[in-house]
């Protein structure tokens, strides 16, 4: 560590779309953290983000019971309240970020790790750049999370590979559903995944398959340009062909103008366009063309939450990158987000390497053109080999009375030092 962040103060905060495992991170951290107590302080956490600390909303984990440390483990979305907040530049918003040294320096923070996606590596950075620039000793170091698995620099991000599993398993178990009913009644299956603007959830539906024939037969990319016609045409085709056609469509699918196929009439801090109901749309025009008896599903945040079908490459993947968070701090390390590497061999492993911040703030990695099948409606082989690691193992969460047995933390703060800032 930096000689004079010894025995000083952890700032962990969640940001952005929260995931399966985000806070198995979490708990990481802390128990790391813990375990290092002769070197650094204890951990605070931002509530809702990098607002909880503007706000000097800090909840000390040194309050949580036992019982919850360990279920937060298993506990599925942001047990601290995660948010999509964009800081502009210190240039621009000089105040807010005069604030947060203000925080950090009333409580003896030294390290801030902040858990988050493409966007919220970048307001780490800036955070890094502003300590740096006024002389404040502090170590940044960049959790990566994100469903979408749209960051740059890392084999995979936490929170993608379970829910590729949930993706996955769901697209077999509806496809199976289809299938008894077909003869006489259902046709079509559509499924909606998220992604954004990145295919990498929509291609984890295809990773059920036991044969190239097996549904899903039609996978919808964002990184495609969707054409109705050539659309309609394979869906028919199917239907004629297996007796039933499977559709998987990513969220983010958008016509040859450009625009998104289901845009509503939101966009979050970031600029990022609210999506949804690319399923009822593509239902609605398979039903006006082919007049096909069809269902259809927006898998939402069930797919975001779906801790009960963790995938464990995923979650030792999450606790790894926490564990390391403390490990990298305690050795000086600052103005890095931690990577997942992949070794050679097969099955591979998965170590946590780092990059500088700055290489990955604000990019999205999106789902290669040679991962996709020559059609453009699937995965290629080596995508499913690349992807079938990230869903391996199983790591259920403990149940209790026939539901898995989560967490609901009381966020204790600490106590105020500051006056009152309104940061929302
Ligand atoms: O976390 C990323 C993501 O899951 C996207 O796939 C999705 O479009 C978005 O979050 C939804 O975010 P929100 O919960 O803020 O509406």
């Amino acid at each position: 560590m930096a000689k004079e962040n010894h025995g000083k103060n952890i700032l962990y905060a969640q940001s952005g779309g929260v995931t399966p495992v985000i806070n198995a991170t979490a708990w990481a951290v802390v128990d790391a953290a813990r375990k290092a107590s002769a070197e650094v302080g204890g951990v605070l956490v931002g509530r809702d983000g990098i607002v909880g600390v503007l706000e000097e909303s800090l909840i000390n984990t040194a309050k949580i019971a036992a019982s919850d440390l360990l279920r937060l483990r298993h506990t599925p979305a942001g047990a601290f309240g995660s948010c999509r907040y964009k800081l502009g530049t210190p240039e621009s918003d000089p105040e807010r970020y005069e604030r947060i040294l203000e925080v950090f320096d009333a409580h003896r923070i030294g390290y801030f790790f902040y858990n988050g996606g493409g966007d919220s590596q970048d307001t780490a950075l800036k955070i890094a750049a502003f300590s740096r620039a006024r002389g404040y000793p502090l170590q940044v170091i960049g959790l990566p999370k994100t469903i979408d698995n749209d960051l740059y620099g890392t084999d995979f991000s936490p929170g993608y590979g379970s829910v590729a599993k949930y993706i996955a398993t769901s697209t077999q178990e509806a496809a199976l559903d289809v299938a008894s009913m077909s003869a006489t009644s259902t046709k079509v299956f559509i499924l909606e995944v998220m992604g954004r603007h990145a295919g990498w959830i929509a291609a984890s539906s295809a990773l059920g398959q036991r044969s190239p024939d097996d549904p899903p037969h039609l996978i919808l990319f964002p990184e495609r340009i969707f054409d109705p016609e050539d659309f309609l045409a394979r869906v028919k085709q199917t239907v004629q062909s297996k007796g039933f056609c499977v559709v998987v469509a990513s969220e983010g699918i958008r016509d040859r103008s450009g625009h998104f196929m289901a845009e509503g009439s939101g966009v979050d801090a970031f600029g990022h366009a609210q999506l949804g109901g690319v399923a009822p749309a593509l239902a609605g025009l398979i039903g006006e063309a082919l007049g096909y008896k069809h269902h259809w599903a927006v898998s939402d945040y069930l797919q975001r939450a779906a801790r009960h079908l963790a995938s464990k490459t995923d979650f030792e993947a999450a606790i790894a990158v926490g564990r390391q968070a403390v490990r990298m701090a305690r050795a000086g390390a600052g103005e890095v987000m931690l990577t997942l590497l992949r070794s050679a061999g097969n099955p591979p492993r998965f170590r946590v390497g780092s990059v500088p911040l700055a290489e990955v703030a604000n990019r999205e990695r999106r789902f290669p053109a040679d991962f996709m099948s020559a059609d453009g409606y699937g995965i290629s082989p080596r995508a499913r080999l690349h992807l079938s690691p990230l869903i391996a193992g199983e790591a259920y969460p403990p149940y209790r009375h026939g539901v898995p047995d989560y967490c609901r933390l009381a966020h204790t703060l600490v106590k105020k030092r500051l006056s009152p800032f309104a940061a929302r």
